[in-house]
Order: C-alpha cells, then structure tokens, then sequence
C-alpha cells in the first residue's frame, strides 16, 4: 500500500479538462483581448508585415473590412496605431497625429458608427508623427522636453476622445501626461466617458522591433532608453505605476509582456484596478518564429503565453494573436 498521506493527493484536483479549468483564477475569453491594428494615411493599402506573420498595415476602408470579419466572430476591442506615409506627413511636433482627416481619427467614426458594441483604444505617441521619431517634441540638445510633449499628448488624447474613442492610451512615456490629460478630459467635460489606460510600466529594449517596421516608427537617433524603463528596474516599475495610479489612471498596463510576469504581479498585489498586458510584436514574432522552426505547436505556445501572462495577474491582453484566440476559442477543447 502506498504510504503517501492523502492530503499529498494532488491528481485527483485536475484529472478532468472541466477540472483543470477550475484550477485558474482568471480564464482566456475573448472579453480578455484587444486587437492591435495599423491604420495608414494612403487610400488603398494592404502591407504584410515582414517581421509579423499575418500582421497587415491598411488603409481605413481595409481595416474596416477587416474588423467587420473579427467582430463576427467575437471581438471586442481594438487599439489604434496611426502610420502617415504620405511624404511631408512627418515634423517636429508631430502635427499629424490630431489632424481631424487622418487615418485614426477617421477610423474612430466609422468604427463607432458601424460596431456600436466595439471598445475603441487609441494608442497615445508622437513617435510614428515626428520627423525625429521620438515620443515628443525635443529640446536643442535632443532630450525630450517634458512640459511641451506633456500638452501635445495631452491634447492629442483630447483630440481622440472628441472623436469617440472609448479609451485613450498614452504610450510616450512623459512624466505627468495621465494628470494632464485627466484634467483636459474634465475641462471638456467627458470624462466619464473616457477610459485612460497608462503604458506605465513599458520597458526600453529589443522586443519592440517588429511593431517599429510596422509604424514606421524608428528614431532617426539615439533610442528612447531615456524616458522607456531599464529592463531590471522592477522597483522604478513599482514607482512608474504607483505614480500613474495616484493620477488618475483608470487601467495600467504592463509592456512587454511575457518576460515582465513580476512586474504584472507586482501591480496586481499593489493596487486595486484592472491590469493590461501588451503581449508585444517581439513576443508574437518570437512565438511564430519558433513554431515554424518545429520547437512547439503555434497554438499551444499562444495559449501558454497568455494564460501565464493571465496567472501573474493580468486582466486584459493586448495581443496580435487576439484574431487566432476568436477562432481558436471555438474549437471544442
Ligand atoms: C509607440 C509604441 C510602441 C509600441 C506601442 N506603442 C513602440 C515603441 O515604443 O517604440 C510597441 C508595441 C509592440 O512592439 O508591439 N510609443
Ligand atoms: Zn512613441
């Protein structure tokens, strides 16, 4: 007979596919992702990413086509990247991102008013307008300076909530842009309506690579380790999201995703509000590139990587892989 104590009985917890999934604490739905999407300034554009299998930058009649496809099948929410391509689009204080006949701005209306049930994120940057590529306007020397990108990013969250957008997400990484565009939003008057999400805890490194080729957003100089965080900052993390949280922030989001699982735990044990994650372009790429290497089977990996992302104690995932979940999600288990 064997001499193991009963409560050393642990199989008997997960013997079943129902009872293994009672074993988690927040469950892969399709409430659970946004969808990023690449909107461009040229009339007819439908541009594979290289670097991201099945990832296309498109003009705003495509990506409408597109979006009506997913919302048949379930999505919920999308976050907004614009790309000008249009030569001259480009300058020093990023002037296209609130042009009210730009892509993002375009495509927030006729997302509004085709997909009434869909929830619209707008990533908040300067990056993919300025003819420098950094995420706000710059001092002489080539440092950001903080007061005048603070109420350009603020004015351009502004300038997307106006247009409809459900949440606006500030992506720049400027001390004090989450109060500054609270206060814009309340002087407006909307801001009960306006979800702000805070890239708070969004980290400096090579993972965002794929994403640059796809936004045509690489600085011209330098790199943006001076405003994104180290890699092995888990305290300023700490400190970053804390910041943003006594701000206003309705959500803080965590980027990348799948090697920063303590500092999603980190702000889970620390504050009482919903966490995203960015499971960003360097990830997916990874995961694909993986996959068709024959080290794992693509939708296993997808599914790991985000029910881990989910287990350090994530709410939302922002993932390129959201348009396989709808479908795989489906597919009986
Ligand atoms: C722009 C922005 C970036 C990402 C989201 N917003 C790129 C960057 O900071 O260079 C990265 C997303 C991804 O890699 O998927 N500020
Ligand atoms: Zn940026």
């Amino acid at each position: 007979m064997e001499s193991l104590p009963v409560s050393s009985k642990l199989h008997s917890g997960y013997h079943h596919p129902l009872s293994r999934i009672w074993q988690s604490d927040r469950r892969v739905n399709k409430s659970t992702f946004i969808y990023p999407v690449f909107v461009s300034d040229l009339d007819r554009d439908e541009t594979a990413i290289k670097s991201m299998p099945n990832v296309y930058r498109r003009s705003v009649p495509e990506t409408i086509v597109h979006i009506a496809e997913l919302v048949k099948i379930g999505l919920r929410s999308t976050i907004i990247f614009g790309v000008p391509l249009h030569p001259g689009a480009k300058d020093e204080r990023g002037s296209a991102a609130d042009d009210v006949q730009g892509p993002v701005i375009r495509l927030i209306h006729a997302l509004r008013e085709q997909f009434p049930d869909l929830f619209i994120v707008v990533d908040v940057c300067l990056c993919e307008y300025t003819n420098h590529g950094h995420c706000g306007v710059l001092n002489q020397d080539g440092t950001l300076n903080n007061a005048t990108s603070v109420a350009r990013i603020a004015d351009v969250a502004l300038a997307y909530a106006e247009a409809g957008a459900h949440c606006v997400a500030p992506s720049d990484m400027n001390d004090g842009r989450i109060l500054a565009i609270k206060r814009k939003l309340i002087s407006a008057g909307i801001e009960h309506r306006v979800l702000v999400m805070s890239y708070s805890a969004k980290f400096s490194g090579c993972l965002y690579g794929p994403f640059r080729n796809a936004a045509c957003s690489t600085p011209s100089f330098g790199d943006r380790r001076s405003y994104q965080l180290p890699p092995a900052g888990r305290a300023l993390a700490w400190r970053a999201v804390a910041r943003d949280v006594a701000e206003g922030a309705d959500v803080i989001m965590v980027k990348p995703a799948g090697s920063y699982l303590d500092i999603i735990s980190d702000a889970r044990k620390s504050h009482h509000l919903p966490i995203a994650a960015y499971q960003v372009s360097g990830e997916y790429s990874m995961i694909h590139a993986a996959a068709a290497a024959g080290v794992f089977d693509l939708k296993s990996m997808a599914f790991e990587s985000v029910e881990a992302i989910l287990r350090a104690g994530a709410t939302i995932v922002i993932s390129y892989f959201t348009p396989d979940f709808l479908m795989w999600l489906d597919e009986p288990v």
